[in-house]
């Protein structure tokens, strides 16, 4: 059965913008293949035909869109929602002038090996409700707050119910069992032996349902060297590698993305020249997380430098319990557009198609013909309007392989 979608305002299609780089993509005239007066046809859950209004082909069904603007799904690269649990005052007393540390997570862990398995369903199910309401048509999650073999195992099972992009973090911080300096002789000790879990028992029992491994490599959690011996241990188990790169300081973690050709690296916060450099030559997209920064008061990351430079950059939402508890993807574009400098149609272009490079996924992120049928109709004139009306949720309808799912 084929659907005609008529009567699209303007429609951004980014079938101009598969160039391996934003800098190149931008350079191309009308990068976000912006078609207006135009429709689209959906058969099999893909796109058939795309063009303007006046040339279209006759389908089984039409759906009027009244002049509404149609952009690609949102995909969103990077979200930790296997959880149980919330951190609303741990955020209040972060706005009053604590500071944010990796620690927090323990609290989420707690909570979550608790949790039932239902419990864990039900949670992630109501914000991918909140997603697709948001635009998202494709999302990755993480687990990570389970740290023990059987909580981030069942975490990664229900998780892969929901998407094809699961990710094993075992490696998000070193729990509390493997702290105790009496049992483990000192502190490294502990940390050697949970690395040691991580990449044996814990890696096989979470491999059946995950495709990516991800390490936060960061301060307060592993080192560059940690990183490597686990993201290693996941590629020779069949996993892809992703990685937490510099969000509290740069303790080296580009140059492993790089060395290890991660997918992505995330939150780049804290880069040097040569980090840009290195991501510039390299086949690791950049994907940036406002959300956290919004969340934690911290200083962004230099989009404009790392685009300049020609890096590829994802926007994704880093949904997640301490944070950065937004499942809003128009919300980090707005914070993209107004505090990292990024122009309206960059942050578009990186929250779609930036976000399916940094899943190396070529079927989503743009609306050429053969892609998975995903879109968010916008009811504004335009997209601009979701930086412009930062706050107000402008989607009227997410598709997702031709298939309305908000309503
Ligand atoms: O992406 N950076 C590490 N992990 C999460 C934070 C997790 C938490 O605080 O619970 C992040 O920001
Ligand atoms: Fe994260």
């Amino acid at each position: 059965m084929s659907t005609l979608f008529n009567n699209i305002g303007c429609l951004f299609t980014n079938s101009q913008g598969d160039s391996p780089v934003l800098l190149a993509a931008r350079s191309a005239e009308n990068f976000l293949g912006e078609i207006c007066d135009a429709a689209i046809v959906v058969e099999d859950g893909k796109v058939a035909w795309v063009g303007e209004a006046k040339n279209a082909p006759a389908a089984d069904v039409q759906i009027d869109l009244a002049g509404q603007t149609v952009i690609p799904g949102f995909v969103d690269s990077h979200a930790h929602l296997m959880f149980a649990g919330d951190r609303a005052e741990e955020f209040s007393a972060r706005m009053q002038g604590q500071a944010y540390s990796a620690g927090g997570i323990k609290t989420t862990v707690a909570a979550t090996r608790e949790a039932s398995d239902a419990q864990l369903e039900s949670n992630l199910a109501r914000l991918v409700a909140e997603m697709h309401a948001s635009g998202i048509t494709t999302f990755e999650t993480k687990s990570g707050y389970g740290l023990d073999v059987e909580t981030e195992s069942r975490s990664l099972a229900i998780a892969a119910k929901q998407t094809s992009e699961t990710t094993f973090l075992g490696a998000h911080v070193v729990p509390q069992e493997f702290k105790d300096v009496a049992k483990f002789g000192s502190v490294e000790a502990g940390a050697d032996a949970y690395v040691d879990l991580v990449k044996n028992a814990m890696l096989t029992a979470a491999t059946p349902h995950a495709k990516w491994i991800d390490v936060f490599c960061d301060r307060g959690a592993f080192n560059v060297d940690q990183a490597r011996e686990i993201l290693q241990a996941g590629i020779s188990a069949g996993l892809a590698p992703r990685i937490h790169a510099n969000q509290l300081e740069n303790i080296g973690a580009i140059q492993l993305a790089v060395e290890l050709d991660c997918a992505s690296a995330d939150h780049c916060t804290h880069l040097t020249n040569q980090d840009i450099d290195a991501l510039a030559h390299s086949n690791t997209v950049a994907t940036l997380l406002p959300g956290a920064e919004f969340s934690t008061r911290s200083r962004y990351p230099d989009a404009r430098k790392l685009i300049d430079a020609g890096v590829t950059v994802a926007l994704a939402t880093d949904c997640n319990p301490g944070s950065s508890y937004t499942s809003s993807m128009t919300f980090c574009i707005a914070l993209a557009v107004r505090e990292m400098h990024m122009s309206p149609a960059e942050a578009l272009w990186s929250a779609t198609m930036g976000g399916a490079k940094a899943l190396r996924r070529k079927d989503i992120g743009h609306l050429s013909i053969g892609a998975r049928a995903d879109f968010a109709v916008i009811n504004a004139p335009s997209y601009i309007h979701l930086a412009y009306r930062p706050g107000v949720n402008l989607i009227s309808e997410t598709y997702i392989a031709g298939r309305a799912v908000t309503k």
